[in-house]
């Protein structure tokens, strides 16, 4: 295709790639009527590159966590060193407008392919509308976009987070089942669970969070004491953690949205004084099985880890490949995911861990 960069601007870097893409869009409003304060010409500062590379721009959630550096690193691995292709990422600090303001700029800049990582799922609407008058085909990866037309994308690739939020509530129930058989549960009987939530509106909290309320809907003794916003954040998490357990202690459960969310939830029960995971006062619930907390769990410290795969840069392309080849693709891929107690994990397999 043709374009006015000439290397992708990848989370490695990309300084330079920004000078020219930026050189590049003022040449465009030259060129769009728009005022001339450069100086520089209409044709491109740089020559196109080669019309037989497969240009993708890619608008990520930002680097919020754990899971989102290796999902990042997945994407870049798979692109990067393959002549065919060019993966121009843009990371959104975790704002939605940030992403509307790349995608629009991948349709100027006429890239082959737009993946969008969708920080929340409203609002997509508009943009993808314009991405689909472009002619510019849409793969949404990780979370999901809340379109009534799903003709706006081709494939939606990813978590089936409500099954891994079915995954945590199954596993809570066997638990509290045995504490009423061993008579080791709560004075009344109640399961207080502290819920700490994602980035709300995005699709991994929505399908988490329904999940645990479902399950406190049907559990006549389950009791959702509080829901508190972490944004996926480790800093967050550990503000509002330290600030609740200023005047709670009384906690059973911590179900926890993702690990750096849990991370930082276990910073301020630690300051508290307040004991957690194998033998102690709460029961830590954690989402993504990052090597860290995969490890935190092996130790005694997490009790459940629920896996979210970021490792699919290569499912990615192999659907890239379907549909250049023009073969049909199913319109939502799942990844494989399972969960994790310290007994189904060796040291072994932790240090494997991937991500
Ligand atoms: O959408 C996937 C979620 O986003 C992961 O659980 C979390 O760690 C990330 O920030």
């Amino acid at each position: 295709m043709k374009r006015f960069f000439n290397s992708p601007d990848t989370a490695a870097g990309g300084q330079q790639t920004m000078k020219k893409l930026l050189s590049s869009l003022l040449c465009l409003s030259l060129l769009t009527g728009m005022a001339g304060i450069c100086g520089c010409q209409a044709k491109p500062e740089t020559e196109p590159t080669d019309d037989n590379v497969f240009v993708i721009g890619f608008s990520q959630v930002g680097s919020e966590s754990d899971w989102r550096v290796a999902n990042t690193k997945s994407m870049t691995d798979t692109f990067t060193g393959d002549p065919e292709y060019e993966l121009v990422m843009e990371n959104a600090r975790q704002m939605q407008e940030n992403q509307f303001t790349a995608v629009r700029r991948f349709i100027l800049e006429g890239v082959d392919m737009i993946i969008i990582a969708p920080t929340v799922e409203e609002g997509w609407l508009t943009v993808l509308t314009e991405v689909h008058d472009a002619g510019i085909p849409v793969i949404i990866m990780d979370r999901s976009v809340a379109v009534w037309d799903d003709n706006l994308y081709l494939t939606n690739v990813g978590s089936d987070f409500l099954r891994q939020g079915n995954l945590a509530v199954e596993w809570l129930e066997k638990e509290t089942l045995k504490d009423a058989e061993n008579g080791d549960e709560s004075e009344d009987g109640t399961v207080r669970i502290l819920h700490l939530q994602g980035t709300l509106g995005a699709t991994a909290q929505i399908q988490r969070t329904k999940a645990l309320e479902d399950a406190v809907t049907s559990h006549g003794n389950w009791e959702l004491i509080s829901q508190l916003d972490g944004d996926f954040t480790e800093a967050k998490a550990y503000e509002v953690m330290t600030t609740y357990l200023a005047e709670n202690r009384d906690i059973d459960v911590i179900y926890s949205e993702n690990d750096n969310m849990t991370f930082g939830a276990m910073r301020a029960l630690d300051e508290a004084g307040i004991s957690y995971g194998e033998g102690g006062q709460v029961r830590i619930i954690t989402f993504d099985a990052t090597k860290e907390a995969l490890q935190y769990c092996l130790d005694g410290k997490i009790n459940l880890c629920v896996e979210c795969n970021p490792l699919f840069g290569p499912q990615v392309k192999e659907l890239i490949e379907a549909y250049r080849r023009g073969d049909t693709i199913p319109k939502h891929v799942y990844v494989n995911e399972t969960a994790y107690t310290a007994k189904d994990l060796t040291q072994e397999f932790v240090d494997t861990r991937e991500y």
